[in-house]
């Protein structure tokens, strides 16, 4: 498994594996392919943090994207990243691709300095690959009032990077 940044040729391959890996999903809404192509196109979106794997074919068999978002503190913004979106062909399913992907995008944001990476999903998933409710870290999305939500999480990139930054995200 090859995994690269995508190219602007990759677009319309990844629209297709984004239908096709969504709707699998029972949570999934169907605009998933359709909001990708509106977060290439947002100010936060980092080229470099925009991954597809290709397997030996050179088919497009997964993507994961990572792209800026603010924690509101007291203090003012603190700039890091949010997972969204990330899916892998159904028929490429539990062989480790996702967290593959996972592993170069955040050994690549860690290079480019970012510390902590959010997302919005499924807890049982994503504690597996290392993420943690983020009121662990007293952030909070903006949707939580019972400040206590499982499904928005948290990774430190650099460990004890979220230590004394509490605040909260909108993200989806
Ligand atoms: C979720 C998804 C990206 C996982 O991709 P994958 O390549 O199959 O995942 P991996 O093989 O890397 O598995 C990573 C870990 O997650 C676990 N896992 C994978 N799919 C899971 C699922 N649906 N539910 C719970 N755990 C799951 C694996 O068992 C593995 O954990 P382990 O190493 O402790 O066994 C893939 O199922 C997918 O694209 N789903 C449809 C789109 C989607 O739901 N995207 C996420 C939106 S929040």
């Amino acid at each position: 498994m090859k995994i690269r940044q995508e190219r602007k040729s990759d677009e319309g391959e990844v629209y297709e594996l984004v239908k096709t890996s969504f709707a699998t999903a029972s949570h999934s809404d169907g605009t998933e392919a359709d909001y990708l192509n509106e977060v290439r196109k947002k100010p936060e979106f980092i080229e470099q943090l925009s991954l597809v794997a290709q397997d030996e074919g050179g088919k497009i068999v997964g993507q994961i994207v990572l792209y800026k978002a603010d924690i509101s503190t007291k203090n003012g913004p603190v700039t890091e990243l949010v997972l969204s979106p990330i899916c892998v062909h159904p028929d490429y399913f539990r062989r480790g691709i996702a967290r593959e992907m996972m592993e170069k995008a955040f050994e690549i944001a860690r290079v480019m300095g970012y510390k902590a990476v959010f997302l919005c999903g499924d807890a049982e998933l994503y504690r597996k690959l290392g993420f943690v409710p983020s009121y662990e870290y007293d952030i909070y999305h903006v949707d939580d009032a019972h400040k206590n939500a499982q499904w928005c999480m948290a990774y430190e990139l650099v460990s004890g990077a979220l230590d004394g930054v509490s605040g909260t995200v909108d993200i989806l």
